[in-house]
């Protein structure tokens, strides 16, 4: 789905920036140009960023604690 129609950029995009270790707008924008023109795309693109940050942090601790394995 488009997120940032100014910039033809989806939500995948948005979270394959976020798992490349894009962490907040200020990489996003200068990574992919979200939120560079009108702007109305920058909340929704956040709540993309903060989905992904939560998920991973959901799956990092199966991932690195071999305690858990
Ligand atoms: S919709 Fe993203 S800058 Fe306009």
């Amino acid at each position: 789905m488009y997120v940032c129609i100014c910039n033809a950029i989806t939500d995948k995009q948005i979270r394959q920036a976020a798992d490349a270790g894009v962490r907040n707008m200020w990489q996003l924008q200068a990574e992919l140009g979200v939120a560079s023109n009108c702007g109305a795309c920058k909340e929704h693109a956040a709540e993309i960023l903060r989905e992904n940050r939560q998920q991973a942090r959901r799956i990092e601790p199966e991932i690195y604690c071999p305690s858990a394995a």
